[in-house]
């Protein structure tokens, strides 16, 4: 049988799901600029140009560098729901049907924001997300270059909105911050009810041993990122067995360390892992969901069938009910079967 290669076109039309996106990570310059004025921040930059030229970046430090002193511009409950539903219109043009998004509390009760205006401006963006057609969750992640006990307040400071969040992460700098600092925070959040995942970020040291305590010892139910699991067979086996995703961003790797990985993705696709792929920081790699997939099948000549499996992966690893999983699976068949019959006219 001939090989069939997906298109750009096929690709952005898509449905899809989104499971790895910081909302931190979608601040476009031109929002930026707008908040900065609108707050009064002086942000040393003044045209779309200048800001982007300041997203200089080869490594997860030095990309954080960049990615936190931008968030000032985020000051009032205002400004955190126009950036999450300006990045849920965007995820609409990509066909994007479910998100479950990344949030960084800490990232701005540590410059004196209230949690409840972080909180309160992103769930009401997610509220409203069914008048473009998707469904939304949060997920908040600490911060794991900072203490475990600010991680516990912020988990404490969560509580009250409990309801507003289906899941705790763990992103920020891995260097020295293993899985099991956290241990404690995460164990609580399993037994409040909150789904699990953490960030293994690539080729980082000792990644093989956080990803054991992240899979082992806090149990979550997904890894984002999380490719070099591919160096211990065992675990491969146990994500398999286990229904446990991985959320990968190919863009977002090839920036920080020069290679998309995949090479990785594909083995593991391949090995029956529900691979799945996704957009990290958007507005900082200039690559949404649609540009990432596209990428990855450029690069490594992934079949149509492969692409489709990688999306049929992020609905069956989503944190939905397997009805809705049914649902969006047949919605992907469906746009495959039409987009199939109009190439045979
Ligand atoms: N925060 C935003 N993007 C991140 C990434 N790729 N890894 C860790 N923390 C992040
Ligand atoms: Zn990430």
């Amino acid at each position: 049988m001939t090989k069939n290669y997906p298109t750009k076109e096929f690709i952005e039309n898509l449905p899809k799901a989104e499971l790895h996106l910081h909302l931190e990570g979608t601040l476009e310059p031109k929002l930026k600029l707008k908040l900065a004025k609108r707050n009064k921040i002086a942000i040393g930059q003044e045209t779309i140009e200048e800001v982007q030229k300041s997203y200089q970046f080869d490594s997860l430090s030095s990309f954080l560098n960049v990615y936190y002193p931008a968030m000032n511009v985020l000051q009032k409950e205002e400004d955190f729901y126009e950036l999450a539903w300006e990045y849920l219109k965007k995820a609409k043009e990509h066909h994007v049907k479910r998100v479950e998004v990344f949030f960084d509390p800490q990232a701005h009760t540590s410059r004196g924001i209230k949690f409840k205006d972080v909180i309160n401006g992103y769930y009401r963006a997610i509220q409203n997300s069914s008048e473009l057609g998707i469904s939304a969750d949060l997920i908040m992640c600490f911060l794991r270059d900072m203490s475990a006990e600010s991680a516990m307040e912020t988990f404490e400071q969560a509580l009250p909105y409990k309801d507003k969040i289906a899941g705790i992460g763990l992103d920020s700098d891995e260097r020295g911050n293993p899985p099991s600092k956290f241990f404690d925070v995460f164990k609580k959040a399993k037994e409040a009810g909150f789904h699990l995942t953490m960030h293994c970020d690539i080729d980082q040291e000792n990644s093989i041993e956080h990803i054991r305590q992240a899979l082992f010892d806090a149990k979550v139910e997904r890894l984002d990122h999380g490719t070099n699991i591919i160096e211990n067979p065992d675990y491969v086996k146990y994500v398999k067995e286990n229904n446990i995703g991985l959320t990968c961003c190919p863009v977002s790797n090839g920036f920080v360390v020069e290679d998309m990985k995949g090479k990785e993705i594909i083995e593991l696709l391949e090995q029956g892992v529900k691979v799945t792929v996704n957009s990290d920081d958007p507005a900082y790699f200039q690559s949404y969901i649609s540009d990432d997939l596209y990428a990855v099948a450029e690069n490594y000549f992934l079949t149509t069938e492969q692409v489709v499996q990688l999306v049929k992966n992020s609905f069956e690893i989503a944190w939905i009910s397997d009805e809705e999983k049914v649902e969006y699976i047949q919605l992907v068949d469906a746009y495959v079967d039409s987009f199939n019959k109009v190439k045979a006219i």
